[in-house]
């Protein structure tokens, strides 16, 4: 068996909704600025007691069931986040023994908004190389934690989700191949201020905790460009053309950066996957959360081809061409 295949999907958002109104009372925007500029009405942000463990762990058990896999039988888990619950143990390793699963590799890794698209491809190949039969592959977050929500630039984007896969080996593919890339010259059009090694004690704004910081119309720019790039490159990989996708599956971070993709590919808003609209861009959590969407309501259907792509801070960016 040399491929992997998606077994089954699963997903979690928190209950609380925080409409573009409920912005307007707080910060200087409005909603019809934040829909034009960015596609988002409302985005859900995780309450006290919910974490990204928590969500990732709702998120992988509804995959787990999906794909009807038993935990005992998952060889690898692999967990894309950029808001880790703790500084360690990964978030991989305490949801562990939450998840059931055997004493199986675990682990977190660090992509930002590209960290479903490092995961997957991490699963991936273990699968191909035959070390991995069954793997859980979940991106979750919490950048709601490091939002400073006074400054209307970055409060507008983000949200709290989970989103999470099983991947199984089988004779045909499947995954078709993945594609990851970073580039650290850009660290400062999207970082943060403040890190455990670094520490904040310089923080002065946002109760001095850490938060984004992001010059959004230049990473836009790069953004469009380097997301044409990479499906190029995914294509041709695969020798296959624009016209034999049947669905894009982009990061959910602007609907206006999802849109330039779409007319890139030639492919209809109808074969596109949005949810930034209610989510907002949920970074690592935003291409799986989509994926489950899409293919619990039906409209991905078995045989159908995929295309899913994130670019995020590192920059970071990646995608995967599959089979359902
Ligand atoms: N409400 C009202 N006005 C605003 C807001 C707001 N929330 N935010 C900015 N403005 C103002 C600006 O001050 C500026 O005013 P000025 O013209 O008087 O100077 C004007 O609106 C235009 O600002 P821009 O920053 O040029 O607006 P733009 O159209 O680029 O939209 C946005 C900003 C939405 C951030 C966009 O640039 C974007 O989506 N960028 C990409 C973000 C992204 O993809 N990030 C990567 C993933 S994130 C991760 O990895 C963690």
């Amino acid at each position: 068996m040399k491929y992997s295949r998606i077994a089954g999907t699963g997903s979690q958002l928190p209950d609380k909704v925080v409409t573009n109104h409920d912005l307007e009372k707080t910060i200087e925007t409005s909603d019809q600025w934040i829909r034009e500029r960015t596609g988002i009405r409302e985005r859900r942000v995780a309450v006290d007691g919910e974490t990204t463990g928590t969500l990732a762990r709702e998120a992988c058990r509804k995959a787990l069931e999906a794909a009807d896999v038993d935990p005992a039988e998952i060889d690898l888990f692999v967990m894309g986040t950029t808001t880790p619950d703790l500084v360690f143990p990964s978030t991989a390793c305490l949801l562990q023994k939450q998840l059931g699963l055997p004493d199986c590799g675990a682990m977190d890794v660090n992509a930002a908004c590209s960290g479903f698209m490092y995961a997957l491809s991490v699963a991936d190949k273990y699968v191909r190389c035959g070390d991995a039969k069954k793997v859980l592959v979940c991106g979750a977050e919490t950048l709601s934690r490091i939002v400073n929500w006074n400054k209307r630039e970055t409060a507008i984007l983000f949200g709290d989700g989970a989103g999470a896969v099983v991947l199984e080996a089988c004779d045909d593919p499947g995954i078709l191949s993945t594609h990851i890339h970073a580039n650290g010259n850009y660290v400062d059009l999207l970082t943060t201020n403040a890190g455990i090694s670094v520490g904040w004690d310089a923080v002065e704004e946002n109760d001095g905790k850490p938060e984004i910081i992001m010059r959004g119309n230049e990473v836009f720019k790069v953004a469009v460009r380097t997301l044409g790039r990479i499906v190029e490159e995914t294509l041709s990989a695969n020798q296959l053309e624009k016209s034999d996708l049947t669905w894009l599956i982009p990061h959910q971070a602007n609907l206006r950066i999802i849109s330039a993709m779409a007319k890139m590919l030639d492919m209809n808003m109808d074969h596109v996957v949005v949810t930034v609209d209610r989510h907002g861009n949920t970074s690592a959590a935003s291409v799986p959360l989509a994926l489950d969407e899409a293919i619990r309501d039906g409209r991905i259907q078995r045989g159908d081809l995929l295309l899913l792509e994130a670019f995020g801070g590192g920059f970071t960016w990646g995608s995967a061409l599959i089979r359902y």
